[in-house]
């Protein structure tokens, strides 16, 4: 089988109270709290995570063989995982990648996603040099389209039943997408 070439490997990123890197094994017992939640259940399943965290720790940590970045995020000084952000579906040629996203029951309310999102994307710009980020979302999660609308990602579609989510039905999704020219988000708004 063909071996693709590493397209992102493992860093770390600095946001403000938060610090955003690659999973590790001490994320074990949050990960699996995490992947238990009802709403994560629901809207962004971790269903390898439930099944074996410490596989999905392992694949993670090396940003799945350098294919997708995976950000877990962090309160800076207690350490204790709050959340994670990923970026997949790197795309190079056309310049765009795509961000998934998902925040601890235990974290919820803060600002963390818009602040990791924003800090991602940011990076997605700056560092990979990408010029389009998208993120889509279930029109019945009016909290991740109030993330996506804090983070600068304006809403570019309506697609219908267009995504099976985790209580097995077809879903209506929103289409969010931000681009480097567009103006950057205000950022007394997370
Ligand atoms: C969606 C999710 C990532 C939000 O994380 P968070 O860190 O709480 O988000 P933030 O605190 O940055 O912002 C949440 C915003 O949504 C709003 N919000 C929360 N629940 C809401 C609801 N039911 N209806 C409308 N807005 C809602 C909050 O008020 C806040 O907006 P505000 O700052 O204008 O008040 C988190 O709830 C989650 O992980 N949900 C389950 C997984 C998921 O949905 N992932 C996204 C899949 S695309």
């Amino acid at each position: 089988m063909e071996v693709l070439d590493r397209i992102v490997e493992p860093t770390e990123i600095v946001a403000g109270r938060y610090q955003l890197r690659p999973p590790s094994p001490r994320d074990v017992p949050d990960i699996l709290a995490m992947a238990r939640d009802e709403h994560i259940r629901l809207w962004n399943p971790l269903s390898s995570a439930e099944q074996d965290p410490h596989a999905w720790v392992e694949r993670w940590a090396d940003f799945n063989g350098g294919q997708s970045a995976m950000f877990c995020v962090y309160e800076a000084t207690e350490g204790r995982l709050l959340g994670n952000v990923s970026l997949h579906k790197i795309d190079f040629e056309h310049s765009a990648g795509e961000l998934g996203y998902r925040v601890a029951p235990w974290a919820r309310g803060q600002g963390v996603a818009t602040t990791a999102v924003r800090a991602v994307t940011d990076w997605a710009f700056g560092f990979l040099e990408l010029t389009r980020m998208q993120l889509i979302h279930g029109v019945q999660n009016p909290a991740s389209c109030r993330v996506a609308e804090k983070a600068g990602f304006l809403v570019e579609g309506t697609m219908r039943s267009s995504y099976r989510y985790g209580d097995g039905a077809l879903h209506d999704e929103h289409l969010h997408a931000r681009l480097t020219t567009d103006p950057a988000p205000d950022p007394g708004r997370s």
